[in-house]
């Protein structure tokens, strides 16, 4: 019911003459797969072409972060409005990177996923807690309060727009992946907020990825847990090869 999703995260990689041999072999590599949706996420100044390389193919262009305000006097930012311009489809908000090194609020991303949506760009909404929080009992409370507060305002339809992706950020770029047990758990956990929040048939019908340190070697496992949706994939993601085989993950 749910189509898996694997998006490649390049975060801050690639020229754009690199970004368009990597997505030159994506497009040759992933022919034909059509049973998961598959993103890539360039750095701003590598969108435009890559959208052009992209286009008519099985590969989706999203952007990394954006500005919840269509224009203004927002010097260095970039709108929902832009990204759709130029052929995105997706946006990651929320990713831990831009929580900790920017000092992103949950108030400020729910702002971006309010923006976004009215542009009809769809969302892929990083949680996750970070290894102090996991060591101090708080993981639950860290990632209730991530969904509360990011969805806040969300009628259950728009949920059908909005991807969920948890990354725990002590996995992130430190190749120690959560286990497939720790990640089936959190996700069966986030999937009962949703419930909670929203309704049963919402939290089914909402996707939920795993990022942190998916790799070839430990996708299939991660992809058989239940509630474990898709991947969204940093590292991994900048070789054809690596992303390709995330891609054609084990199917059950
Ligand atoms: P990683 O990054 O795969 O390199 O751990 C994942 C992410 O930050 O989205």
């Amino acid at each position: 019911m749910r189509k898996p999703m694997i998006a490649g995260n390049w975060k801050l990689h690639k020229t754009v003459e690199e970004a368009l041999d990597l997505v030159e072999a994506l497009k040759d590599e992933l022919t034909g797969i059509d049973d998961a949706d598959i993103i890539v996420a360039p750095v701003f100044t590598a969108l435009g072409k890559v959208a052009e390389t992209l286009s008519g193919s099985n590969i989706s262009l999203a952007a990394q972060n954006c500005y919840p305000e269509k224009t203004g006097a927002f010097t260095g930012e970039v709108s929902p409005m832009l990204l759709k311009d130029i052929g995105c489809r997706y946006v990651i908000v929320g990713h831990s990177e831009r929580r900790q090194l920017f000092g992103e609020s949950d108030e400020f991303i729910n702002r971006k996923i309010h923006s976004l949506l009215e542009e009809e760009l769809q969302p892929i909404f990083c949680i996750g807690e970070t290894l102090e929080e996991r060591e101090n009992g708080r993981m639950y409370d860290i990632l209730t309060r991530q969904v509360k507060e990011g969805l806040k305002g969300m009628e259950a339809a728009a949920m059908r727009n909005i991807v969920i992706a948890y990354e725990p950020v002590w996995a992130i770029g430190t190749g120690k992946t959560a286990t497939d047990e720790q990640a089936a758990e959190a996700h069966a956990f986030i999937r009962g907020l949703l419930q909670g929040v929203f309704d049963q048939e919402t939290a089914d019908a909402t996707r939920i990825l795993y990022g942190g340190s998916v790799k070839p070697e430990n996708v299939d496992g991660l992809m058989a847990q239940d509630d474990i949706d898709g991947a969204l994939v940093g590292g991994a993601s900048l070789k054809a090869p690596d992303f390709a085989r995330i891609v054609r993950f084990k199917r059950n």
